[in-house]
Order: structure tokens, then sequence, then C-alpha cells
């Protein structure tokens, strides 16, 4: 087919990202994998997009939905549906390779007003809980790896909590809410979910206790999801145990919703800390054969509940706000077998990427397009992986001096050996042949070894 269009090269000017790369950075989701597990994080789908979009494709495979797959969310007035956030996440893991995480069908907390507020007979509300596990489930089906079908059903001291559900309905509403989904979606893993059961204690018995009655009964419960929401100085020692014993029962189990929060200001030694409350976290599941993964509840600190719940409390996550990694992405990091540069947690921000990337020439299905990656730190960059995500549906078919594969939407470059090691200010050219159709839109942002670059179009 002949180019219709040749593009010229006169680049436009850099558009610098909120953050400074460090292209010598890890990449969670990649060490994850090589051990068996995935690292997720919860998203809010409004700002899955830029810098923060960036560092989510790039860094986790597995992403949670805050908020936008709750029953006052999907349902806010009886029979009418608001899908929109929730697909917006769906669409988004898929387009960057990652697992959902379904979060959550059936929770005391954050129900529509309708549903809270509303008198019905128990033969109702038992319907109306069970058509709600069965439109959302049906909807995403095939689409979602773990749901968390009932979320924190327990009270502090291990017995059952006196939701609208279990106030009407008693225990039996959680063995119908399983049998619902696993109806909807027999592939997914069904999970029950809870806060404060981390560890050994009254709670976590009450869990335990619950899990051997939902197994006897035959209910088709698949996983335990231990939130995680942690205070820093008190993870649990009992963490792994705890894990291992409802493992032994015949469950997965995954670590759902890790922050560590702290008293602010957050010091150098609190973080550091914390760096180590993280790394023992990550290590907990790893030691569990049936541990499937951990999930950080937000991994920046600007997408965190932590403040506006808890006044004077915060930085709870492995990301500071400006999307700078903290010490305990680092502990992570480690924990998944990471050896590199940074691991004192005290990464020198000498390390930078600038991506340009220029269509060559395009034709009515095809496009040619060269992409240089700078590195604009002082420490070299020794093997490179860059990562972005096609904006309208354009796939790579063959490219030279890189190896590029394609998983949904989401490109990924691995160097050749010829260009691996890219000295400071130096760059490192590959080119491509691509497919396009209805729009040829360039990628807005590309990650260089899991850290945001600046970019350049053509
Ligand atoms: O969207 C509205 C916005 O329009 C409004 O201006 C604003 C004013 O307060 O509120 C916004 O909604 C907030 C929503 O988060 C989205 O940001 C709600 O007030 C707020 O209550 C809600 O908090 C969520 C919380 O669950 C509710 O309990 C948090 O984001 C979410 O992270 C948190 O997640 C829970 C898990 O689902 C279960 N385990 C505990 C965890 C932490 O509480």
């Amino acid at each position: 087919m002949a180019a219709v269009s040749a593009l010229t090269a006169a680049t436009v000017a850099l558009v610098g990202l909120a953050a400074p790369a460090h292209a010598a950075d890890p990449v969670l989701r990649d060490l994850a994998a090589a051990k068996g597990i995935y690292y997720g994080t919860a998203v809010t789908s409004s700002k899955l997009s830029g810098t923060y979009g960036a560092v989510t494709g790039a860094q986790f495979d597995s992403i949670t939905p805050a908020n936008e797959m709750k029953w006052g969310t999907v349902e806010p007035n009886r029979g009418s549906f608001n899908w929109a956030g929730a697909d917006r996440v769906v669409d988004f893991a898929e387009a960057n390779g990652q697992q959902v995480r379904g979060h959550t069908l059936v929770w005391h907390s954050q129900m529509p007003n309708w549903l809270a507020n509303g008198s019905f007979s128990n033969t109702e509300l038992r319907t109306i809980m069970t058509d709600h596990v069965t439109t959302e489930v049906t909807r995403y089906k095939g689409r979602i790896d773990h749901w968390d079908v009932v979320n924190e059903p327990l009270n502090e001291d291990g017995t059952m909590r006196g939701s609208k559900f279990y106030n009407q309905l008693g225990e039996s509403y959680i063995a119908d809410a399983f049998r619902a989904a696993r109806a909807a979606d027999p592939a997914a893993k069904l999970y029950i979910n809870d806060y404060n059961t981390d560890g050994t204690g009254p709670k976590s018995n009450g869990m335990y206790s619950l899990v051997q009655r939902l197994k006897a009964q035959g209910v088709p419960i698949d996983g335990v999801g231990f939130q995680g929401h942690l205070i820093l100085g008190q993870v649990p020692a009992t963490l792994q145990a705890n894990l291992q014993r409802f493992a032994d029962l015949g469950v997965e189990v995954a670590i759902t919703e890790l922050d560590i929060r702290m008293t602010l200001p957050a010091t150098d030694a609190k973080l550091a800390q914390q760096k180590t409350e993280f790394k023992a976290v990550t290590n907990a599941c790893l030691a569990v054969a049936r541990c499937e993964g951990v999930t950080v509840w937000g991994f920046t600190d600007s997408d965190s509940w932590i403040p506006d719940v808890f006044p004077g409390e915060g930085a709870a996550t492995p990301y500071d706000a400006g999307f700078q990694p903290k010490p305990a992405y680092y502990g992570i990091a480690e924990a998944l077998g990471w050896t590199g540069d940074g691991g004192g947690g005290d990464p020198t921000p000498t390390t930078g990427c600038a991506v340009t990337y220029a269509v060559q020439s395009q034709w009515n299905t095809g496009f040619t397009a060269n992409v240089t990656v700078r590195n604009t730190g002082t420490s070299p960059v020794n093997g490179w992986t860059l990562r972005w995500t096609w904006p309208s549906g354009q796939s790579v078919t063959q490219a030279w001096n890189a190896t590029v594969t394609q998983s949904g939407a989401q490109a990924t470059a691995v160097n050749a050996a010829h260009n691996a090691a890219i000295a400071p200010g130096g760059s490192a050219t590959f080119g491509f042949n691509g497919a396009w159709s209805g729009g040829n839109t360039a990628p807005g942002a590309f990650t260089l070894n899991g850290a945001a670059c600046a970019v350049a179009l053509s």
C-alpha cells in the first residue's frame, strides 16, 4: 500500500508530566508475576488518564474500583443503573492487560437510599439482593477475576454485623448472595472480605468460623479477603499464620485493601518503618501458597481515603501525592525480589526519560512510526521496557530495533541487545509498522521501566 501522507518529524513542544521519572525503578506487576502473585491497586475511574493512568497501567496487574461498583453507585434509583464508572475501570483493565477485583456486591454501607431506607418484606428483600447480584455479575461476566461478594459481615467481636440484610434475612443472606454470583459467572472467584481480620483475634476467629459454616453448607466461596487497613507500628505479627489457617480451610486468600497510615507529618523515620511494614505484608502473602495477591487501597497519597476519615493521619500508600515512589514502594519491590538501586529507600532522583513519538507515514489501514527514548537523568539505563496504551484501537504489526508485543491496547517494547544501554543524555530509537482504523491518535503517555516519561509528539 502506498504511503499517502508523509508527516514531517518536526518536534512540537515537550509536554512534561508532573512526575519526574525514575527510569531505573522496578515494575511491581512484572516482579509479582515472576513470584506467582498479582499486585493491584484500588482506582478512581475518573482519574485513569495522564500520569495517574500511566502509573496504574505500568505498575499494577489488577485494579479494584474504589467506589464505582458499589450498590449506591450502580443503582442509585431502583431499577435505574449507572455503569459508567465501572465500565471505565473494566475497559481500562482490559486495555492494560490487568485483572479486575469487583468490589462489592452486598455491603451494609454505601447502599442507595431507596434500599437503605425502604421497607421490604423478607422475601422481597432477598429477591432484591439476589437480583442485584445477578444483574451486576452478569453484566461483567467473563471480565472480572475476583468478586468481593459480601463485604464486612462481622462485628469487632466476631459476631455477625447487624446489617439490613442480616437483621431481616439472618446469616443465609450470605449463602444466597454467593449462590447468585456463582450462577451468574461460574468463572469468577468469589470472596468474602473484611477489615481487622488480618491478625488472629476475635474478629478473625469469627470469620474463620463463618467460612467453616459456609463450606460445610456447600456455599460456593473461593476466597477470603483481608483488607489490610493497617496502622504504622501495629502490623499484626500473626498476619502470615492467620492467612495460612484460612488457606488450610480450602480457600484462597488475598490482601485486598492494603494501606499503612501514620500520624502526620511523615518523617524519614516513619517512612522507613512503613517501608519495612509494606515489605512484611507482601512477604506474608508470598509465604502462603494460596495467597493470590496484594491490592493497595490507592497507590498514591493523593487518592487515599485516610485523611478524610482520620484527620491528622495519612501518607498511607506507596507513592506520594506527586507520584514519587516512597520508600514503601521499594519495600514492596524488595519483597518481590528486586535488588536494584534505591532499595535503601532513599533513591536519588537523577533519572528521567523523554519520549518522542513520530508517525513517519500513514496510509488507509497502516502507518509507520519511530519512537525515541531519551535518558534525561544522570544515571545510565541498562535494559529498558517502554509501555504505552493505544488510544484508538491501533496495533503493532512489525517492529525493528526493539521487540514489541501487545496485550489488549497496551503495547510493550523491550530493547534489542544493541540498544539496551542508554547513557545519560543518550537515546535509543526503534520503529514499527502499525495497523489502524477509525483513528490514529498518538499515545499520550509512556512509561520507561514503570516510570512516567515526558512526552513529545511530532
Ligand atoms: O462522589 C462524591 C462527591 O460528588 C462529593 O462531592 C464528595 C463530598 O464528600 O463525596 C464523594 O463521594 C465520596 C466517595 O468516597 C468518592 O470519593 C464519599 O463521600 C465517601 O464517603 C466515599 O468514601 C469511600 C468509602 O469507601 C465509603 O465508605 C472511599 O472512597 C473508599 O475508598 C472506601 O473504601 C472502603 C472499601 O469499600 C471497604 N473497606 C474500607 C474502605 C475504606 O473505607
